[in-house]
């Protein structure tokens, strides 16, 4: 009887959730003692490769069927003792979530431990709750910065003028969105929360070139008189935050599938009208310390393979095979990835962007800790303005063309 009640409040509670999920500061929203159902574990060669954690047992009984779960990104190891469809009591931090089909987040979990049932679970739960000790101990925990505050109707309405905002100014034509379109330039499909604050609407009021080897396709300046829609500043951070918060999705979506524009490719012109007048990219100059800093890092040396680090590597113009062949140069790459989001790129590319044509290094942690450290002095450098990378514009010249 108590535990029908339990799964009674529990299915009660659950759009309550959803929405305390979303209104809440994100990113990382930490979460301690959350009892939740371990549905699926994979495991390949003695290590645990997927996992992932459920609200209910949906077994159990098919009223309680939710497609909400949670993928366990950190944290993986943990779960190598605990059998499938165990109730577990996790500490974990959500990073990134999708609330578009159900709710489907990615965390990194901190500490498991697997109880024998559910009512087990709950009671430790409470236990260890009203524990002062266990309290102290994970207010002291360090947590994620998170940013913005918002309720769940106006992000939602948000998010829909943010895709139709994206819809009327065909990024589709060339970027795959929401899991679904061409590849002519960069995916903007990815899981968690990717760039710098403001980063996104400054780079689509003013696009830069990042990829010195991408051939002959830009960015267009969705700002600029001449394109239609001509996005206005708020439209930019409404654009920005659809990105952000949306385009987080890992399987294709059917929202996207017939477009009436879906012929006329951007690509086509775009490239041919940029090539009337190609942009020189010039390398941004790497001062003396930080060059060294640079050389000093063995976790950075194979990385420099692909991508230019400023002035260290320079890619010909004439090497690269089509757009989006090249790997980014690793002075924007610093500067606009989040050093979550880069962490957590380097351990596995392509589950973060599935699209990603990085290849998994297969970096260790301490690798990983190294690279962020210097991305992070790197960062401190351009605050301190001992760095400046050298932005080269994407500008449309119509001369001759019509
Ligand atoms: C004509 C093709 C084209 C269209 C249309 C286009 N883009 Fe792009 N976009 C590019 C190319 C090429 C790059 C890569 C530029 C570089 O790295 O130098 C890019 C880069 C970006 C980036 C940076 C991604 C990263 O992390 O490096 C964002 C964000 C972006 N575009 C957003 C948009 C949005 C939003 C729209 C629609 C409003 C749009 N793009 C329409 C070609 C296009
Ligand atoms: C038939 C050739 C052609 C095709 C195809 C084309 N464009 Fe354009 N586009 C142009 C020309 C020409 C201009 C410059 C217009 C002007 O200066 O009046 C332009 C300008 C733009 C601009 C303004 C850029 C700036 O910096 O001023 C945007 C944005 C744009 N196009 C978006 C797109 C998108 C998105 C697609 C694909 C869905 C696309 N275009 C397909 C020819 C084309
Ligand atoms: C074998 C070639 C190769 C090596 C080695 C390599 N990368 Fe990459 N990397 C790529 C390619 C290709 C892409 C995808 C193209 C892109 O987005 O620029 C990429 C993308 C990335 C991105 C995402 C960039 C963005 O703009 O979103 C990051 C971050 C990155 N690499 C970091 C590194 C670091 C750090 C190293 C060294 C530890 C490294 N890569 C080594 C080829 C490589």
């Amino acid at each position: 009887m108590r535990h029908y009640f339990f799964l009674l409040l529990l299915g009660l509670l659950f759009p309550a959730v959803c929405f305390a999920l979303v209104s809440e500061g994100r990113p990382g929203i930490p979460y301690f003692n959350h009892v939740l159902f371990l549905q699926q574990k994979i495991v390949e060669n003695n290590d645990v490769v997927a996992v992932s954690l459920a609200y209910s047992d949906p077994g159990e009984d098919e009223r309680w069927k939710c497609s909400n779960s949670i993928d366990v990104f950190g944290g993986l190891g943990l779960f190598r003792d605990i059998p499938d469809r165990t109730w577990v009591l996790v500490d974990y931090e959500l990073q990134s979530i999708l609330i578009d089909n159900g709710f489907n987040g990615d965390a990194d979990v901190f500490n498991v431990s697997a109880c024998e049932d559910l009512e087990t679970c709950l009671s430790l739960s409470e236990e260890r709750n009203s524990d002062p000790q266990a309290q102290k101990l994970h207010a002291s925990r360090p947590r994620a910065k998170s940013t913005v505050k918002a309720n769940f109707e106006t992000i939602q309405e948000q998010l829909e003028l943010g895709r139709k905002l994206v819809k009327a100014a065909r990024c589709r034509g060339c970027h795959n969105l929401e899991g679904f379109g061409p590849d002519h330039a960069p995916s903007l499909t990815w899981k968690r929360f990717k760039y710098e604050e403001h980063w996104l609407e400054h780079y689509i009021q003013s696009p830069y070139r990042m990829r010195p080897a991408i051939g002959d396709l830009m960015m267009l300046k969705y700002t600029s008189p001449n394109a239609k829609p001509s996005l206005k500043t708020e439209e930019l951070s409404i654009v920005a935050k659809y990105l952000t918060n949306v385009a987080t999705a890992s399987a294709p979506s059917d929202r996207y599938l017939r477009e009436l524009w879906q012929g006329y490719d951007c690509y086509e012109c775009h490239t041919r009208l940029y090539k009337t007048e190609p942009i020189e990219f010039t390398p941004t100059p790497i001062p003396q310390e930080i060059r060294e800093s640079f050389q000093a890092n063995q976790s950075l040396q194979q990385c420099i393979n692909c991508h230019p680090f400023g002035d260290l590597h320079s890619i010909k113009p004439q090497d690269p095979p089509g757009p989006n062949a090249f790997a980014t140069d690793l002075v924007f790459v610093f500067e606009k990835l989040s050093i979550n989001y880069l962490g957590a790129f380097l351990q596995n590319p392509s589950y973060l962007e599935p699209q990603s044509q990085m290849p998994n290094l297969g970096l260790s942690e301490k690798q990983i800790n190294d690279i962020l450290d210097f991305a992070r002095g790197f960062k401190g450098a351009i605050e301190n303005g001992n760095l400046s990378p050298n932005r080269t514009y994407y500008e449309m010249k119509k001369d001759g063309i019509n």
